[in-house]
This record gives C-alpha cells, sequence and structure tokens, in this order.
C-alpha cells in the first residue's frame, strides 16, 4: 500500500485565506468580524483540537451524510451518527430549523463540541434559481457568472450551508453526456475563467466571507470525458488532453481560492478517482499546492471496491485516504468506511500522522468558516434573504444575457407587437414552469418560475391575442431519471391525443400572425445520468414543427435543452436557445422575444449536426489533410451546424483594423493585440469578441484555433470600440507528449479576433530566444 510522503503530510493541508486584489480594492474596509481568519491562528487552533481527537472521533471527521432531516425515518441513523460524534458533515438539509437542530445535536451533545459542515448541491440557485451552468457559460459574462454564484451563495449562507459541490469544471466535448449542462462546455479557456469566476462568486474574497460559502469544483478529474458520453462509464484520457483540454479549469478553480475538491465516480485510464493518488496528491497538491481538502463523491470511497482496487471497505478507506481523499460522502443506507481507519491504525496500515494530515484542512475549514463561535443561523432572516427582489432581479438578466440567437432570416425576432396581433403558442414545453428551471433544483427550496406562455402573455397585455396547444407530449424515459423521485411536485399528466393536438397547433398557426415554438428536451434529460443516444427533438416534435412550418406563417422556435438538437434543417425563421433559463426565464425570454432585451450569448460549444459527431471540437489538430477537413464523413459535411462561439443579434457588427503591436517577442514577454469592432446595425446590442491562436510549428501538433481572449461589450448603433487583448506567455504555453513537460516553442503564431470561431479577420506573430 502506498503511504503519504512525509515530505506532503508535513504541507498539508490548511485552507488558504486568499484575498483576490480586486476585492481587496473595492468596497468600504471590512469590519474586524468580516476579516479573514490568521492562517497561524487557524493553525493552532486546529493543532490544540487535534491533540485532544481519538481517532475515533477523526474518523468522524472525515465521514459525510446524506442527511434528510424533513423525513424522520430517514434521519434517525445519521441523528445518532451526530449525537456520537461519528459525522462530521451532512448534506441536503437546506431547512435553517432543521439545520439548527442538526447543529445543536454536534455542539451540545459530543464531547468535543465540534459544529458540522453543511454541504448542498447549490448548482446554479438555491431558491432563486439561474440558468443551468452551460447557459451562464454562454454569457461569455465573468461579471454577471460571479454575481449570480455570489447571490446563491447568500441564499445558501442564510439558510445554514456552509459549503456547496460546484462549480462543476467538466470539460466535455460529448453532448450525449448528460452532465455537460453542469459545466461550461467544451473548450479549457473559456472553462478556465468561468471555474474561477464562480469560485470568486461563491467563496467571496476569502473562505468564511460574510455571505459566502465554500467551493468545491469537481468531479476531478477527467469525468466529462465518459466513453460514449455514457455517465459513469471510464475515461480514457491522453497526457495531451488531460494537461491541455481537461485540468486546466481545476488549475483555474484552485488558483482562485476554492476550499474544497471533489473526487470524480470513474476511474481514469483504469484507476478510479477517489484512490487516485497521482492526482489526487502529486497534483492536486504537491504540483499545485492545493491545501483545502477532498470529499469522495456519493459512495465513491465504496466504489473503490466495485472498481475493483479494494478488497473490502477497511481497504477502500486506507485507500482513499492515501490518495488523498479526505472525506467519505455516505450516500443513504450505505455503511460508512472512514470509521474503519481507527483499526486500520492498530493493525499498522495507517499512521496517525497520515490520519491527522487529513482531518486538519476539515477542521480548519470549520475554523474559517466561524462555525465555532456561531454554529447557527437566524431562521427569520433566512427567509428574508430568499426573498430578496434584488434576486429576482439578477436571475432575469442572467437569463437574458445567457440566451443565444441561432437563426434570425428576415430579421423576423425581435416581434413587433404593433404588427403581431395574434400569436400562436404551441409545444410541449410552452406551459411547462418545472422544465424552465433545468435539472439540479429540488422543491424543498421551493424555487419557482412562470412558463415561457405565461411570461408571453404577461408580456403582450390584452392587445394582442395569444393561443396555445401543447402539440405533442415528450415522451417519458425509458430509463428514469433517480432525480424524478425528488421533485416533490411532478404528477402524471392526463394523456394527449397527439394527431388531434398537431391539427388544432396548425389551425392555431393558420388564424395568428406569427407561432412561436417551444420545443426541447424535458428537464430530466439533462444532467446526471441522462445520457442521449441521439439529438433528435424527443417524440413528434419535429413533426409537429415542420406541420407548423408547412402553414407559411413566420415561425419562431425557442429551444430548451442543454445539448445541440438536430434542429438546422427545419425552416423556422428563427430559432432562440434559451437552455434551462431559470425562476426568471419567462420574463426573460419574453423580453428578448419583443425586443426588450438583445440576445448577446453565445455557444460555448460546438452544435453539431447529429450525435453521430460527438465528441466534436472547434480547436482539433491539422492532420496530414487539413483542407478537406470538413468532409471526413463520406455522407456531408462534418462541420458542426453552428460552430463554437456563435451567436447573433438583433444588430450586426464588425470588426476591423486588427493589429498586433508586438509582432516579434521573446519568449516571457506578451503579446499585445488591438482590434476595431463596430456595431453596423440598427440597434444597441451585445458582442462577444473572441480572440483564437494558432501555432505553427513546435515541439507538438497544436490546434487549427484555441481561444485565448474574449470580451464582451455593449455598443450603441454606429459605437466602434477598440479592443486591447495581451496574450501571456502561460496563454502559449501547453503540455507536450513530446518532451512530457511544459512547453513554450519558438514559433509563428497565427492570430484571429471575431465574432465566433470560424473568425476571418487575422494577423501573425512571433516568439523567439529571449
Ligand atoms: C453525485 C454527483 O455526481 C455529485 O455531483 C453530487 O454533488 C453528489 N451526488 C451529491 O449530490
Amino acid at each position: 500500500m502506498r503511504r503519504i510522503a512525509a515530505k506532503f503530510a508535513a504541507s498539508l493541508l490548511l485552507g488558504s485565506a486568499l484575498i483576490h486584489p480586486a476585492d481587496a480594492q473595492a468596497g468600504p474596509k471590512p469590519s474586524s468580524s468580516q476579516l479573514p481568519a490568521n492562517d497561524a491562528a487557524i493553525e493552532a487552533r486546529v493543532e490544540a483540537l487535534l491533540a485532544k481527537m481519538t481517532a475515533e472521533e477523526k474518523a468522524g471527521q472525515l465521514s459525510q451524510f446524506f442527511y434528510f432531516a424533513q423525513i424522520p425515518a430517514m434521519a434517525k441513523g445519521v441523528d445518532d451518527q451526530i449525537a456520537a460524534g461519528k459525522a462530521g458533515s451532512i448534506l441536503f438539509t437546506t431547512d435553517p430549523k432543521l439545520l439548527n437542530r442538526a447543529q445543536k445535536m454536534a455542539v451540545e451533545q459530543t464531547r468535543l463540541k465540534i459544529p458540522l459542515l453543511v454541504g448542498f448541491d447549490v448548482i446554479h440557485g438555491l431558491h432563486t434559481i439561474f440558468p443551468v451552468p452551460l447557459a451562464m457559460a454562454a454569457s461569455w459574462d465573468l461579471k454577471l457568472v460571479e454575481r449570480s454564484q455570489a447571490v446563491a451563495a447568500q441564499e445558501a449562507r442564510a439558510v445554514g450551508i456552509h459549503w456547496t459541490f460546484a462549480p462543476n469544471v467538466d470539460v466535455a466535448l460529448d453532448a450525449r453526456w448528460g452532465r455537460i449542462v453542469e459545466g461550461a462546455g467544451e473548450d479549457p479557456y473559456l472553462g478556465s475563467a468561468m471555474a474561477a469566476a464562480q469560485v470568486r462568486g461563491f467563496q467571496g474574497s476569502y473562505i468564511g466571507a460574510p455571505s459566502h460559502i465554500i467551493a468545491g469544483p469537481k468531479h476531478f478529474a477527467g469525468y466529462g470525458a465518459a466513453m460514449g458520453g455514457r455517465d459513469y462509464d471510464q475515461s480514457e484520457i491522453s497526457e495531451n488532453q488531460l494537461h491541455n483540454l481537461y485540468l486546466p479549469p481545476f488549475k483555474a478553480a484552485i488558483d482562485a481560492g476554492a476550499g474544497n475538491i471533489m473526487a470524480a465516480y470513474m476511474a481514469l485510464n483504469g484507476v478510479p478517482a477517489a484512490g487516485n493518488h497521482r492526482l489526487l496528491t502529486d497534483t492536486l497538491r504537491t504540483e499545485w499546492g492545493f491545501r483545502g481538502w477532498v470529499v469522495s463523491d456519493a459512495g465513491g470511497v465504496d466504489a473503490l471496491r466495485t472498481h475493483g482496487i479494494a478488497k473490502d471497505g477497511t481497504e477502500a478507506a486506507v485507500k482513499a485516504i492515501s490518495a488523498g481523499t479526505n472525506m467519505e460522502m455516505v450516500p443513504p443506507g450505505q455503511k460508512a468506511h472512514m470509521p474503519s481507519l481507527a483499526a486500520a491504525i492498530t493493525e499498522g496500515k495507517l499512521t496517525t500522522a497520515e490520519l491527522d494530515a487529513m482531518v486538519r484542512p476539515v477542521l480548519a475549514a470549520k475554523f474559517r468558516m466561524g462555525l465555532f463561535e456561531n454554529p447557527y443561523v437566524d431562521e427569520a432572516r433566512a427567509a428574508k434573504v430568499l426573498a430578496d427582489p434584488a434576486h429576482a432581479v439578477a436571475a432575469r438578466a442572467a437569463a437574458e444575457r445567457s440566451a443565444v440567437l441561432l437563426r434570425n432570416e428576415g430579421d423576423l425576432l425581435p416581434l413587433d407587437r404593433r404588427k403581431v396581433r395574434s400569436l400562436a403558442v404551441i409545444g410541449p414545453l410552452a406551459d411547462s414552469q418545472r422544465d424552465m428551471l433545468g435539472p439540479w433544483i429540488f422543491s424543498m427550496n421551493n424555487p419557482s418560475a412562470e412558463s415561457l406562455l405565461a411570461g408571453i402573455r404577461a408580456k403582450v397585455g390584452q392587445g394582442v391575442t395569444v393561443s396555445y396547444s401543447e402539440g405533442v407530449r415528450i415522451p417519458a424515459r425509458v430509463n428514469p431519471s433517480p432525480f424524478d423521485m425528488m421533485d416533490g411536485k411532478r404528477t402524471k399528466p392526463e394523456p394527449i391525443d397527439e394527431d388531434a393536438e398537431i391539427a388544432k397547433s396548425v389551425a392555431l398557426a393558420r388564424q395568428s400572425d406569427a407561432a412561436i415554438l417551444v420545443l426541447g428536451e424535458a428537464q430530466n434529460m439533462s444532467g446526471e445520468k441522462a445520457s442521449r443516444a441521439s439529438f433528435d427533438l424527443p417524440g413528434r416534435q419535429k413533426e409537429l414543427l415542420d406541420a407548423v412550418v408547412a402553414t407559411g406563417k413566420p415561425v419562431v422556435v425557442v429551444l430548451m435543452s442543454a445539448r445541440p438538437l438536430t434542429v438546422q434543417d427545419s425552416k423556422a425563421a428563427a430559432i432562440l436557445d434559451i437552455w434551462y433559463p431559470g425562476s426568471q426565464g419567462a420574463a426573460a425570454a419574453a423580453n428578448l422575444l419583443f425586443g426588450d432585451a438583445v440576445p448577446g450569448g453565445k455557444l460555448p460549444i460546438s452544435w453539431v449536426r447529429s450525435a453521430a459527431q460527438t465528441p466534436m471540437t472547434y480547436a482539433r489538430l491539422p492532420s496530414h489533410d487539413p483542407t478537406d477537413a470538413a468532409k471526413r464523413y463520406q455522407e456531408g459535411s462534418n462541420e458542426p451546424a453552428w460552430p463554437f462561439g456563435f451567436g447573433l443579434s438583433y444588430t450586426s457588427f464588425a470588426y476591423s483594423n486588427l493589429k498586433v503591436l508586438t509582432p516579434k517577442v521573446a519568449h516571457g514577454s506578451p503579446v499585445n493585440i488591438t482590434v476595431d469592432v463596430a456595431n453596423s446595425g440598427p440597434r444597441s446590442g451585445d458582442e462577444v469578441a473572441q480572440l483564437y491562436i494558432h501555432q505553427k510549428h513546435g515541439t507538438s501538433s497544436r490546434p487549427v484555433r484555441q481561444l485565448k481572449g474574449f470580451e464582451r461589450v455593449t455598443l450603441k448603433p454606429g459605437e466602434k470600440r477598440t479592443l486591447t487583448f495581451t496574450l501571456s506567455p502561460e496563454d502559449l504555453r501547453y503540455w507536450s507528449d513530446a518532451t512530457r513537460s511544459w512547453i513554450e516553442d519558438s514559433s509563428d503564431f497565427e492570430v484571429w479576433v471575431g465574432g465566433d470561431s470560424t473568425a476571418s479577420l487575422g494577423g501573425s506573430f512571433e516568439v523567439g530566444e529571449r
């Protein structure tokens, strides 16, 4: 069995109090109670407490239990563990009263009075629901993302949650994998920027900042490469992809100060993540200097048995700890394995020093969060925080800024309320509240949303006649989603006669000035255990769409999904992708449809033509046959229907005057590029200017294009802005399999700036020896 190296054990593991320079300067000076705790003081408190603890109590701190406090029969077992000092952390209760009760047991009934650390999946909001993370990435707006997760943190902290299992920073090239919804898409640069912004939003300036919570980026590492897009299946990732594609967002999250990391479920190249010493110790701690704690995914320690690297629970616990997993997340009905560590020490399988090293960062997190001083929350205040109207305003802005306009023939959008006097709103998702919210929301937090139909009715008022037809149903999944069980408010709808409904939809469209079809996937078709082998519109939606388009009336498709759907061949004039837009999605989408907001989002994924095209990235390597790169399949183009970075506006933008200010630089020097972007259309709007590079020669073959900069700008009609991009040496570095090291080549580079990954306005520069 592999032991933790002494050097590493000594450096373990007191979460750092990282302050961002920008935060340090901004705003009023914090009061002393808001200041981060001093490292040495925390360390002293941890050591003093550790010295009093038995091996059993230490193992207790490394055990985290699912706790459904609202269901007494399920809570009883965990209550007993808490009262016996055998639970360091709990997850899944969000009621402040029940959390106070649990804390009281920990603080008053256990020998050492150690409070609980409370975790929860605050993925895109708690009560106020923001667009799903893939949508947030489509905003390309880092401030928006940071602010949104700060709101989520505020709500979570108010009810007594201290830690979120987020952000999901798994890069995914394969949209068959349902969890692509939780991440930032296919690109490591955008993914890294989103990862850091979310960590800043959740945590604030330092761990323990008021109204903030600890961020736990996940799933370390390589989960997004699940073979065939099948959730939970193995990932086989080359060193090239691991270093250049999958790890960078994790590194960015750690550099932004993330206090926790969740180990993935799956085996990476044959080694299950929770027992992967190379990942959890060599890379995360030794190389990157991570000082927080690692939690397994639910049942991830026990799964070392099912993966076949441990013969029993004790060996699983010892292997997990020795690899670098501090805490075991124990699902309902499963036995905790960390308690067996006490016996493992007696049997010489683990040393006390090794166990202590894993307990330290967990205790440090509790001290940093101020839980020993104040383990409870103010229940009355919690209700007020959840009801804060500012949160709805933030959620609406996020939904408006994350929508992506894929097609707008004849400038059909925005709809003109003076001309469109009657509107047929059609489709299985048009009158759904639940689907607006997306996956990873829970009815116990009382999230709410209007349906898009209600949002449209509210927007147009009495003057416009709005008719509605469901059209068709989205068929239930053949293999049901485990999350449906937790979705308290779900009711089984009455069956409909789809033939009659399609006929009704067609008739309504005929009678109306325009039709809006709200199509896509039900929210339970994305998320965990939600892989798909087809990107066709589920059920008879395509038939419905074709039938309505055949009326000749102007048709707008509003799409809801978190993966590309095969809609490019439809003749609908306009396609607006709103993903799963959250609590304020209806009002936001109505604003977009009628021009009170202008779409400015851009795709964080390549919109493939079918599932058969996955995995897909715009950042492919050149190959020996670059000219035919779009003709790899005999059936036709293998280019995506819409490229990475793509998104239209109600106005247009023109790029000009790209200048490389530093056409020849030495290694280590920045490269500066300026470009003009102008609003060349009739109205104000946002553009996301994107910078891509290509390294032409060097040690390894490098992608034909790689995103290395972006900026979202708002421009008035006729307004022109000069944007400056700076490429740092870090941006030009990559990991080469030829040398098995990070490389900065002397090379010629091409550079482009434009509105998507096919930008044509370019220039060049050269990087040479110092
Ligand atoms: C399993 C999921 O993989 C993980 O992302 C989540 O945080 C935990 N369950 C807890 O809900």
